[in-house]
């Protein structure tokens, strides 16, 4: 796809609000519209007349006028060019028209992402590829060209960093294990100025992550500790993003049915969003230092595999009961964020995990819950999240949760039962942030979808890579 500034294109594309008389088209098709009800505005509704004896038009609907956020205009902007992909369309003109609240540049960045989500596709394992047909947009606007052009070209940044996450995910665990994501990772971002630094399981030993490595011995898959630097910033404490990276999550001998894991190769959509933010924060240049670390592992079955009720020990020196295999992602967390509280000079740290089913029977399928110890940054990653139209909920916490993450044999237990187990999951990792100022994000429903929705398609999201982008783009702001 092309996206550009002009007013060239075959076709012209209007906005229009919800029952709002279109202006700028002939007055002939306008009645035959109205008459015949074919078009009424309604939000991501499309009108084409389009064809060799047609007036070459479309229109988008963008609903009610006081209800129009980003939203809107992104999924407006996506119906729009699967539309004129099917139809064929060489080229469009889109009218870029004056609303309420709205800049020019905004608009055009949101109808951007929009039109470039819609060439989205996952088909490396197909026979036969879907043929993507390749459509050229233009804003028609006579202003600000060139700061139009360089929004157009953030769009692109960020969506390529969404596509990376959904590709990362998409990849099924036969291909994609320990070994292959840090060998992605190196690959997407050295080549954006990323350092890459990966451990194999010596140099993790020899950094004590014992419960990392307690998850991944079940596997015949070589644990990797991977380390991500973007540091462009003399003398400036780094962002830090911490992944969950199980490469397959089978839930060990705690094993999940066959129904519960055939999507676990998604395990890994927290360093996969990491890894898609890092490289467009990188290919935008932004001036902001950020580090992301993934603790990448498989959670399998074998003679070596840790049990329920082992108890292992971890970086920091904390024992931890392990009361259920399938809660891993905690045990391979604790290790990689006191590396990334201790290891590295952050200034904060957010954590990114697939963590909890009861996350996702909380919140439903396209929401993040978040447990924070730092009332300002939480609102900041929330703040962040509205502009990237990505739903984040902060979950509550009480003293009496706390309580029940205390071991029988050991400091911690890693499962405190169903109640509340998304937040007594993110109370457990509190445990080794070394009081930074942190968030964790539970990603298990929006990561992955079961079936397509808005502009985000079945399988791998890319959710939340904007919105980590934005906290970045505004840390030290
Ligand atoms: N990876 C899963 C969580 C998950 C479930 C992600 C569904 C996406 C969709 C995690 O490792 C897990 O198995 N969690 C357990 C925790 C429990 C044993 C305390 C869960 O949610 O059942
Ligand atoms: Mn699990
Ligand atoms: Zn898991």
């Amino acid at each position: 796809m092309k996206i550009k500034v002009g007013n060239k294109g075959n076709i012209k594309v209007l906005l229009a609000f919800k029952d709002e008389k279109i202006a700028n088209i002939d007055s002939k098709l306008k009645n035959y519209i109205e008459e015949k009800k074919l078009f009424n505005g309604k939000k991501g509704e499309i009108f084409t007349d389009i064809g060799p004896n047609a007036n070459n038009i479309a229109i988008i609907g963008l609903g009610e006028k006081e209800k129009l956020d980003g939203q809107v205009l992104r999924i407006a902007a996506f119906n729009l060019a699967k539309k004129l992909a099917s139809l064929k369309v060489e080229s469009a003109n889109i009218e870029i028209r004056e609303i309420e609240n709205f800049t020019q540049n905004e608009i055009i960045h949101l109808l951007s992402e929009g039109l470039l989500q819609s060439e989205y596709v996952f088909d490396e394992y197909k026979t036969d590829k879907e043929e993507i047909f390749e459509v050229e947009y233009n804003f028609n606007i006579d202003s600000q060209i060139e700061e139009a052009e360089e929004n157009i070209k953030l769009a692109k940044d960020i969506i390529e960093g969404v596509f990376i996450a959904r590709d990362l995910v998409n990849i099924p665990s036969i291909d994609m294990y320990p070994e292959t994501l840090a060998n992605n990772a190196k690959s997407i971002l050295e080549k954006v100025g990323v350092e890459v630094e990966v451990l194999g399981k010596k140099e993790i030993e020899d950094l004590n992550m014992k419960a990392f490595l307690a998850v991944a011995e079940g596997s015949d898959k070589e644990p990797k500790f991977i380390i991500m630097k973007y540091l462009p910033n003399k003398d400036q404490k780094p962002l830090t993003f911490v992944g969950k990276g199980l490469t397959y999550d089978s839930g060990g001998y705690a094993l999940k049915s066959p129904n519960g894991m055939v999507t676990m190769k998604s395990d890994m959509g927290g360093a996969a969003s990491v890894i898609g933010a890092m490289y467009s924060i990188a290919k935008t240049k932004l001036n902001q230092n950020v580090v992301a670390v993934v603790a990448a592992c498989e959670n399998m079955i074998s003679g070596r595999a840790y049990k329920n009720g082992d108890i292992v020990s971890s970086m920091k020196g904390t024992t931890i009961e392990i009361i259920n295999t399938d809660a891993e992602g905690r045990v391979t967390l604790a290790d990689s964020i006191y590396y990334a509280a201790t290891k590295i000079d952050s200034a904060a740290v957010i954590d990114l995990a697939t963590l909890t089913g009861a996350c996702v029977v909380g919140l439903g399928d396209f929401t993040t819950g978040l447990v924070t110890n730092n009332q300002e940054l939480c609102d900041n990653l929330v703040c962040a999240s509205k502009v990237a139209g990505e739903y984040l909920w902060q979950l509550p916490v009480q003293e009496e949760l706390r309580d029940m993450l205390k071991g029988k044999n050991a400091d911690l237990t890693n499962s405190t039962g169903r109640m509340g187990g998304a937040i007594t999951a993110g109370l457990f990792l509190e445990n080794f942030v070394e009081g930074k100022p942190w968030v964790h994000m539970d990603i298990a429903g929006p990561a992955f979808a079961e079936s397509a929705y808005n502009y985000i398609p079945a399988g791998g999201t890319g959710i939340p890579v904007k919105t980590l982008y934005l906290l970045a783009k505004n840390f030290n702001k």
